[in-house]
This record gives C-alpha cells, structure tokens and sequence, in this order.
C-alpha cells in the first residue's frame, strides 16, 4: 500500500517543495514509484518538474472542488521515470473561499485519496502551502505520515507550537496519523543557529525523529529552477547525497544513529 507522506510546515521558505522534489527523487532512483501531489497555490513544485501550468486541463484545484474528479484523472508524468506528478494550478488559491460551501469541505482530499487506486505508487509526497488554512486541514486530514522541513531559524521552534495546536484539532479527523519528525534543511553544520536549533528539538520533541540534515547550498536553491531535481542536476553533490540519505531513511534501511549529521564539509558545495 502506499505511504501517503506530506511536507508541511505552515512557515514560509523552509524548503518544502525543494525536499518534496528531491526526496520523490531519491525514491524513484530507488526503483520506487512516486507521486507527488502540489498543493500549494504557488504551483512551484509543478513548475520545478517542467509541467505547463498555463497549459494544464485538470489540476488538485478541480480534484478538490469537483466530485467527478479523481486522482488519476489529474495525475501526468514527468520528465523523472518513476515520478507522476498531481500539478496545482494558481486557481487553488480560490479554493479556500469555494470551499466553504462544501459539506465535509476538510475531507475532499482524504476522500479522494481513498477513492483512488493508489496500488501502483510505492510512495504519495505532498508539497504543501506555508499556510494554516483549508487546505492544509485537508492535507493534515488525508495523509498517514508527516514530515516537518525545519530551517535553522530564530522564529522556526516558535511557529511549531501553532502547528502543534492545528495537528491536536486535526487528530479528530485522522486518529492514525503519524508525525515522523523533523527534516532540517539548509543546515550550516558549523553555524551556532543550526547547533542549537538541533539541540532544542530533541530536547522539546524527544519523542520525533531527525532525519537526515540537508545542508545549505547553492546547488539546493537552483535545482528547482532547472526545472529537475538536484540528484539529476548535481548528482554527486553533498544535497543530492543528503536527499539520497532521506529516501534511504525512509525504505527504512539506514541506521537511525546515522540520522540528523551532515556530511564533513557540507557547506556551500
Ligand atoms: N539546501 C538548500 N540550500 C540553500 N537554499 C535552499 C536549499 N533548499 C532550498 N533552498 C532555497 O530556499 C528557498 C525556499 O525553498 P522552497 O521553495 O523549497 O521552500 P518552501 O518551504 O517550499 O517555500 P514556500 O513556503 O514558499 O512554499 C528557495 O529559494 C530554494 O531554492
Ligand atoms: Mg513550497
């Protein structure tokens, strides 16, 4: 069956769609069969896999507003063997209005997922909105697994209490749900804000993972713009590795002590 794992963090710029990208990525080099929904009105991450938005007749914008559509009728490939992207359209950014009116409006995604003959994906990756709004209640209804990209930032532990407070009136809705823990992204491994927003997260969270850091690089901030992700771009930089790190964590075939460190001189590769 297939995992059903969202990146969220409600905090703009922590590096959501870049890890939804890089991580679906490093899965399908794996041999494992992705695919990524976008569910940010920005659309950036059907942007970074070369689709069309102008272009496009069906997007997660028609999937949650229109019954008659489902995944499959959405869903296209992509430039990435093993990759089938679900592309948002700036549309989306209406939804949130339109679904008001919507009876069960937190549960179309959910419902639609259920709906879906998922069997052929290993793995189903959200890209989400930096927003607490209907849309992200529909992710955080919808999906099994989360995970929290975390950038080294004085304001990111702080946010996390808001997102807390949202998961725990979600929980209603998805008893099951299971947050996996923190991605720290764009990790200086020397810098005294990454040391310590590091420490504080496993003393405030004991009970969450840290994946596997990715470190801060250019190389991280133009995969996007090539349209393709970082482990085709630069595949033997220190983020591609990094990303690689992630799926390896998530097969499940990596040691858990071997989490959370960045590799020796990953720094501005
Ligand atoms: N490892 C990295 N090192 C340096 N810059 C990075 C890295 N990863 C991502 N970036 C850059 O950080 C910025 C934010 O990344 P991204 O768009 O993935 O974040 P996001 O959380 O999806 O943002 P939003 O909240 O707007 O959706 C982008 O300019 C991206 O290129
Ligand atoms: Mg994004």
């Amino acid at each position: 069956m297939a995992r059903i794992i969202a990146f969220f963090n409600q905090k703009g710029g922590t590096a959501k769609t870049t890890s939804t990208l890089n991580v679906a990525a490093a899965l399908a080099e794996r041999d494992k069969r992705v695919l990524v929904l976008d569910l940010d009105p920005q659309a950036s991450l059907t942007m970074a896999l070369g689709v069309d938005v102008a272009a496009l007749d069906a997007s997660v914008y028609d999937l949650l507003l229109d019954e008659s559509f489902g995944i499959a009728d959405v869903t296209q490939p992509t430039g990435i063997a093993n990759i089938d992207i679900a592309p948002s359209h700036p549309d989306l950014a209406a939804a949130e209005m339109e679904l008001l009116n919507v009876l069960e409006r937190e549960r179309q995604l959910d419902n639609r997922l259920r709906q879906a003959d998922l069997g052929h994906y290993d793995f189903v990756l959200i890209d989400s909105p930096p927003a607490l709004n209907i849309i992200s209640i529909n992710i955080l209804v919808a999906i099994r697994e989360l995970i929290i990209p975390i950038e080294p930032h004085p304001l990111s532990v702080m946010v996390l209490q808001r997102l807390f407070d949202t998961l725990g009136r979600t929980r209603r809705l998805n008893p099951t749900l299971e947050i996996i823990g923190f991605l720290p992204t764009k990790v200086h491994h020397s810098s005294r804000l990454a040391v310590d927003m590091l420490s504080t997260l496993e003393t405030q969270f004991p009970e969450l993972a840290l994946l596997p850091a990715i470190p801060l690089s250019v190389r991280g901030a133009e995969s996007t713009a090539e349209q393709t992700s970082v482990l085709h771009y630069m595949p033997r930089s220190n983020v591609a590795n990094a990303y690689r790190e992630v799926g390896s964590w998530l097969i499940g075939d990596m040691a858990a002590s071997e989490s959370a460190t960045v590799a020796e001189g990953a720094v501005n590769v």
